[in-house]
């Protein structure tokens, strides 16, 4: 990068903000995926002046800018481009406010999510979108991909609890949007247009989410199903008594296996399926609805119900469901992990067409997920040394999307588009509306610095 530039983005973010040593911009060349690509320079900014003056710099030289959290995104979104700036929100990881008495809390963009989780638990409050790598990820990449977890049957993904959001466009024009209440419908709802926006837009720099009051009680089950269909059968069958779980989560024999063999833990892997239930709620309530719960799966064919009876226990039965992406790492030198997502009632089909797409590749794929959501992990093994695979995975990963679609679902429920799955936005959204799209692109961010060749075709 031109020294010309270096010199002005040193001085918007001022003395020990950036990095441009080659073991620096080797550690932020990374995400969650197994992709690879250094930034030319990383900056650390700590206010919003500092995000705004970078993006100012950036737009006056046509760099483009990537804004990074955590870096544990599966999709490629927070992964440098070429000649690019890192733009490292880490630093800005203060919770700025938690109003008990209007239920919400304001954060940087650089607060890991579990730390707030944890903070406003302290008061009594909720803050329910928990994704799966909720100890590492921040609410700025929350937001980003509008990221969901196991959670979301009951309580819904992260954009349903943002309020407000403070965003920096390309060339440093700050935008307030939304704010503190829950009603608002002063003038179009752009806050809505950042969620999930993968920083194409520009660069979310405090967020305000609402809260809820923490529920008093949690209870676990995990059935073992001997067909899988029968666990998905189930979980309609379980919101058609009324009760709404907390979750629903799926592991297949793949995947059970591999967290046996990594963790140990006494799971049944004789079975097709295991089905991970949690409620939560009032005391009283939440008896009631896992009694319910446990009977209508017995009765839809489970073998077996192991319900927690202590908080210990139901935590060792989250241990399980915790440990699968890491129990299935250990399993092949690389995967490739989709979020494909289908109407709920889809779900047994998509499932025997993952099994189809695994066999007519010669492939081998385990699925898990949120089931009540209709939200599928389908993640194929694979070793990116190996040409000859690495051919048949591209193949099937596109058959696996093409399903989803033709099943009524989506590309991607939680994950994002990012680079990875770039090429089957045409498959999978209006061509009209990715035409809008491109037009609101280019409105932001008309000189195409923000997280250029992300997101859209
Ligand atoms: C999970 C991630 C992969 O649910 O979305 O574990
Ligand atoms: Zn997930």
């Amino acid at each position: 990068m031109d020294s010309k530039i270096l010199t002005e983005l040193r001085a918007a973010v001022g003395d020990g903000r950036l990095s441009t040593a080659a073991e620096d911009l080797a550690t932020y060349a990374y995400d969650g995926t197994w992709a690879e690509a250094r930034p030319d320079v990383v900056v650390h900014p700590e206010t919003t002046a500092q995000v705004a003056a970078v993006l100012r710099v950036a737009d006056a030289y046509r760099v483009p800018v990537v804004p990074r959290g955590s870096g544990t995104g599966l999709a490629g979104g927070s992964l440098p481009v070429t000649g690019s700036i890192c733009l490292n929100l880490a630093r800005m990881n203060r919770i700025v406010d938690i109003s008990v008495a209007d239920t919400l809390a304001v954060a940087q963009p650089g607060v890991i999510t579990y730390d707030l989780q944890k903070a406003v638990e302290k008061l009594g409050l909720f803050y329910p979108p928990d994704p799966a790598s909720v100890y590492q990820c921040t609410l700025g990449g929350n937001v980003a991909t509008n990221a969901g977890g196991p959670r979301c049957l009951k309580y819904g993904v992260t954009g349903d609890y943002v309020l407000g959001l403070e965003v920096v466009l390309a060339g440093g024009h700050v935008l307030r949007l939304g704010g503190r209440t829950i009603k608002d419908v002063a003038g179009y709802d752009l806050k809505r247009l950042f969620i999930g926006s993968e920083g194409t837009l520009g660069v979310v720099t405090e967020i305000t989410v609402r809260l809820i009051p923490k529920p008093a009680a949690q209870l676990t089950a995990l059935a073992a199903f001997p067909k899988l269909a029968d666990a998905c059968q189930a979980v309609g069958a379980i919101l058609q008594a009324g009760v709404t779980p907390l979750v629903t989560e799926l592991m297949d024999q793949g995947t059970t296996r591999a967290v046996e063999g990594f963790k140990h833990l006494g799971l049944p892997t004789d079975v097709e399926a295991l089905l991970l239930v949690a409620v939560d709620g009032d005391a009283e309530l939440v008896k009631a609805e896992i009694a319910t719960a446990a009977e209508i799966l017995k009765r839809s064919g489970a073998r077996e119900v192991r319900q927690a009876g202590s908080a210990a226990e139901s935590e060792a039965l989250w241990e399980a469901r915790r440990n699968v992406s890491p129990a299935i790492a250990r399993l092949a030198r690389n995967k490739l992990g989709e979020d494909v997502t289908v109407p709920r009632s889809k779900i047994p089909e998509m499932v025997a067409r993952l099994g189809d797409i695994a066999r007519t590749n010669d492939l081998r794929i385990v699925v898990y997920g949120h089931i009540g959501d209709g939200n599928l992990h389908p993640t194929i093994l694979c070793d990116r040394r190996d040409a000859a695979i690495m051919k048949r995975v591209e193949k099937a990963a596109g058959e696996v999307l093409a399903a989803a679609v033709a099943l009524g679902g989506t590309l991607t429920g939680e994950h994002g588009i990012g680079i990875f799955k770039r090429a089957y936005m045409e498959m999978g959204v209006d061509r009209n509306a990715l035409a809008w799209m491109a037009g609101i692109k280019a409105l932001f961010d008309p000189n195409g610095i923000c997280n250029p060749g992300k997101k859209l075709p």
